[in-house]
């Protein structure tokens, strides 16, 4: 009798009563096809599935787990925060000191408000802005995703004038109202002209830019140097807030996050993933003028029951602890640019156009000959081959994002061992493509 495929057991099973058998769309595989695999347990950079298979994991959680899984560091601080109760609804020590490290490393935050998901973050921050400003309208960029909150779910028209005009948008998704999302500009990512315009036209009306400063939403996309300082320069002379959503790069991309990379000073910057160390734990903070809007100093109302949750601090502590011991960084880094060149020449070797990129911990391939810069470029890259090649490598064992517009993520337990074992998977899956 065959053996019965544990994942699509549970993934049958999961249907019933959970929408798409998923808690997260994007594990559903519908990009790539095929079953999810179902996590059984995890440890340094592996996780094993409900069929006891064994893959290296190049999502580690989609970036929080950048100290490996089950880090035996983090796994005793949890326990002995869980000991004395898993919450309070009070203040405690332990937020004051997650609160302070995070405004050591990140000097452009003076003060920060925990939440618990990147959503939540986001979403607070463009209240605050808001509020803080007076205005409503804000710019987001194309292929940029920052959460679930109504008004980041737009998507561009098509044309830099479209773009400009807001009451053009459509929702990308059901339930959110056209009243919501007008009040959204969507531009093309490391597009200047187009932001320049959009200041000269509505300047005094913009709230806030919100910029993931790599993005990893759409793949791996670096800004240019000269968008950056666009956008630095005119919401500095025109009073609305830059909000750097750093919830995927911060404490990944660089100890100080990508900010700390690039020398810009945001005014408000947005923290998840890598903060709470796998925990729901994410936050906002920035500029104390701004931050003092907050209730209870000011009218803009955020709370959360959970918020600065002791066992998610004890999580994050820890983690951002080990981060910032020396060499960490160098370590990560030389690691994933060491993978990077072992694909990239395993493709060479089979002539499939394929270019790679990262930047610390965070990592994109793309089907093509050059690194993409925009979200259209991407676009454009091998899909149909990606496709093939994520479930010739979860053949092998190697667990990439189910999707081509996803970043990856390593962590410091890929060591070199693990390094050759993706790299050689990766060899024989090209010669398979
Ligand atoms: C840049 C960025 N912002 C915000 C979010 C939303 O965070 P969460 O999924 O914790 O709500 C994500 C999630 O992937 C993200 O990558």
């Amino acid at each position: 009798m065959a053996k019965v495929d544990q994942n699509e057991a549970l993934f049958e099973r999961a249907q019933k009563t959970i929408p798409g058998g998923v808690n997260s769309p994007v594990r559903a595989f519908r990009q790539v096809g095929g079953t999810p695999r179902f996590v059984a347990k995890a440890k340094g950079p592996y996780f094993w599935d409900a069929n006891d298979k064994r893959y290296i994991d190049l999502i580690m959680s989609w970036g929080p787990m950048i100290v490996g899984h089950a880090n035996p560091e983090v796994v005793a601080a949890v326990q002995k925060a869980a000991e004395t109760s898993f919450s309070y609804g009070a203040p405690t020590e332990g937020e004051i000191e997650l609160a302070e490290r995070i405004c050591a490393l990140m000097p452009s935050v003076e003060q920060v408000r925990m939440v618990s998901s990147g959503t939540e973050a986001t979403m607070s921050a463009l209240r605050l802005a808001r509020g803080y400003t007076g205005r409503d309208l804000i710019i987001k960029f194309e292929g940029c995703y920052h959460g679930h909150a109504d008004s980041l779910l737009v998507k561009a028209g098509s044309g830099l004038l479209t773009f400009a005009d807001s009451t053009q948008n459509a929702p990308s998704s059901g339930g959110v109202p056209q009243d919501l999302v007008k009040h959204t500009l969507v531009l093309p990512y490391n597009d200047v002209a187009a932001i320049e315009e959009v200041f000269k036209k509505q300047g005094d009306q913009i709230a806030a830019v919100i910029i993931e400063p790599i993005a990893g939403n759409m793949n791996l996309i670096q800004p240019s140097k000269a968008f950056l300082a666009a956008i630095r320069s005119l919401t500095a002379k025109h009073g609305a807030v830059l909000i750097y959503d750093e919830v995927m790069t911060g404490f990944r991309v660089a100890l100080g996050g990508a900010q700390s990379l690039q020398g810009i000073t945001p005014d408000l910057t947005c923290l998840g993933k890598v903060m709470g160390g796998g925990m729901p734990m994410a936050a906002f903070g920035g500029k104390k003028e701004i931050m003092s809007k907050l209730a209870p100093l000011g009218n803009v109302y955020q709370a959360g029951t959970l918020s600065g949750n002791p066992v998610a601090v004890a999580a994050g502590l820890k983690t951002l602890e080990i981060i910032s011991r020396e060499g960490f960084y160098e370590c990560l880094t030389g690691q994933t640019e060491k993978l990077m060149t072992g694909l990239k020449a395993a493709a060479d070797k089979n002539n499939i156009p394929f270019a790679v990129d990262s930047v610390g911990g965070m990592f994109g391939f793309y089907f093509t000959d050059h690194v993409p810069t925009s979200f259209e470029a991407v676009t454009k890259s091998n899909i149909d081959a990606f496709k093939k090649f994520f479930h010739l490598m979860l053949d092998e064992g190697v667990y990439l994002a189910p999707s081509a517009y996803e970043a990856g993520f390593t962590s410091i337990a890929h060591d070199n061992a693990v390094l050759d074992e993706i790299i050689t998977a990766a060899e024989n899956s090209f010669k398979k493509l």
